[in-house]
């Protein structure tokens, strides 16, 4: 499906198709010198397959996560581009969210003034809403978005099925932005969200949010007026995520709470079970009051009264003006609303490999890191780093005892990292708390390889005691067995194995 957008600064067209990936040179002109911009979380498979429709493609992968998006990443691509000799008449192509979109949009448009720049995005945030309207930005000096260009792509080529890899927490926080511009313009696509099976309705909803977002910015494509209603929510999420200094909250799960209060009642008893479906959160842990005092602390800086997006009815928004006491009660009023609906946001988001030693956690690990540009970590070389000693000097050192206690530091700073492939040493199950740390963000496996296979392939000194092996084998199995959440009996064919885990957590953990 094509969607034209016309605006002042550039018409462009938007591609929505399934499988348009491996098309991406029908599309884009991509028979020149291409830089593809990627990051570290975006499966390497999509750069990849983008770079296979371009005459010179030179991919570039990013560390993932807001904190690229500023002035050293930038001059680091811009430096990819000299170095590389990229002229005028050369591209630029985003494969990603809208960190590598708005970034690389804003790398574009300032090489050698302008160099044409196309965009894949592939979450659900970039596809439903930053990827179009023309806005790029990088952040400055603690600020978001503050310096950057209106700079529209030459296309943008949405393929749903890279959402299969998203996981489904992203997948909601993307889908609050579309469900915001549901409740403001489009009442149909509201009533999709409300009746129907999200996932099977994803690219209805991706068109449908794609078309608003389309008008507005064609309407007014400075901000001027009516763009303003995509700010629908924002005003209470900027409060959110100013008061989120652990980056808790995501930002369209911060736009889910901000809509609440600014509706009238009955439209906010129809959005609180929506939120409920995508499993956004309702509410945080942060008091009114505290909301109250970020939203004070931002409108210092604009004045007496605020202005905000009210939705009277499904489908309307109206931009209304009001003193801050009104605000303070209109908030109040919608987040007291239903104090039951307090909802913590628990998706998993690693992988968290257990087993004996030998049992090939580190290949498999490494293997889907690989696969998915998730962060590998071991366990063990953490202990390593963290005490500049190897393991049997600290054995020797501390004994075992020191060793368990170690690990659990180490486990306790590793739980919290997020989109990684954790592979842990064969005794840190022993401690059901080293598990619990880890299951907190993360699913837990248990590598099940026979102890025939692990002494035929391993060269590690502690197999080579075979009845030290079989008797730690005997020990441990039970426990390996209580304490994951799932147990992968492996081959050895580490390739098939690593399929076989993924498969599992994208079943538990994302839209397919
Ligand atoms: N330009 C605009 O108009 C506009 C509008 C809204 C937001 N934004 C900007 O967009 C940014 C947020 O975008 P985002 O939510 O897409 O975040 P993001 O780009 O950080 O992506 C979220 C995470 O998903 C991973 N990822 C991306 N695609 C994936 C896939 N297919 N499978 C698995 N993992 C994948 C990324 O590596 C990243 O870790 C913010 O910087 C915000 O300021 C811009
Ligand atoms: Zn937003």
């Amino acid at each position: 499906m094509i969607i034209p957008v016309k605006t002042q600064n550039g018409s462009y067209n938007i591609y929505l198709e399934r499988g348009a990936l491996s098309k991406a040179g029908e599309y884009f002109k991509l028979d020149r010198k291409v830089l593809i911009v990627t990051d570290s979380g975006v499966p390497v498979e999509y750069a990849k397959t983008v770079a296979k429709c371009c005459k010179i493609p030179v991919i570039v992968t990013i560390e993932m996560g807001e904190r690229s998006k500023n002035m050293d990443t930038f001059k680091e691509l811009l430096g990819y581009m000299v170095e590389n000799n990229f002229t005028r008449t050369d591209c630029v192509v985003a494969v990603g969210g809208g960190v590598v979109g708005d970034l690389s949009g804003f790398v574009a448009s300032t090489f050698m003034r302008g160099v044409d720049f196309y965009n894949i995005p592939t979450t659900m945030l970039s596809q439903v809403d930053s990827s179009i309207g023309g806005k790029t930005a990088i952040d400055f000096m603690g600020y978001k978005n503050i310096v950057g260009a209106f700079y529209p792509p030459m296309g943008v080529l949405i393929d749903p099925d890279t959402l299969k890899t998203l996981p489904k927490r992203q997948l909601s926080n993307g889908l609050a932005e579309a469900l915001k511009m549901s409740a403001t313009s489009d009442k149909d696509l509201f009533a999709i969200f409300e009746n129907d099976d999200i996932e099977a309705s994803i690219d209805t909803i991706i068109e449908r949010s794609l078309r608003i977002k389309k008008y507005v910015v064609e309407e007014d494509e400075k901000e001027a007026g009516l763009r303003k209603i995509l700010n629908f929510g924002h005003t209470l999420a900027h409060a959110i995520e100013s008061a989120n200094d652990l980056e808790k909250y995501y930002h369209g799960e911060c736009v889910g709470i901000g809509m609440l209060p600014m509706c009238d009642y009955k439209v906010r008893e129809r959005l609180l079970p929506v939120l409920k479906k995508l499993q956004l959160p309702t509410n945080t842990e942060y008091t009114i009051d505290d909301l109250l005092e970020a939203c004070r602390h931002d409108k210092k800086a604009s004045g007496d009264t605020i202005t905000i997006v009210y939705v009277s009815e499904i489908g309307n928004a109206e931009l209304k003006n009001m003193s801050f006491e009104e605000y303070e009660d209109l908030v109040r009023e919608g987040l007291e609303f239903d104090p039951n609906y307090r909802e913590t946001v628990n998706l998993k988001q690693n992988i968290v490999l257990t087993g004996m030693p030998g049992s090939g956690k580190t290949t498999i690990g490494k293997l889907i890191a690989e696969e998915t540009g998730m962060k590998f970590i071991d366990t063990d070389e953490e202990i390593v780093k963290r005490e500049n000693k190897t393991i049997p000097e600290i054995f020797e050192e501390s004994g075992e005892k020191g060793f368990r206690k170690i690990e659990t530091e180490v486990i306790a700073d590793i739980s919290v990292v997020e989109n990684a492939v954790i592979s842990t040493g064969g005794g840190a199950i022993l401690n059901k708390t080293n598990i619990d740390m880890l299951r907190e963000n993360g699913r837990i496996y248990f590598i099940d390889r026979a102890l025939e296979d692990i002494v035929a392939t391993s060269d590690r000194p502690l197999s080579s005691n075979r009845t030290d092996l079989e008797k730690r084998y005997s020990e441990r199995y039970e426990l390996y067995c209580s304490r994951c959440d799932k147990q992968i009996k492996i081959s050895n064919e580490a390739y098939s194995n690593m399929k076989i885990i993924l498969e599992d957590f994208y079943d538990e953990n994302t839209c397919d």
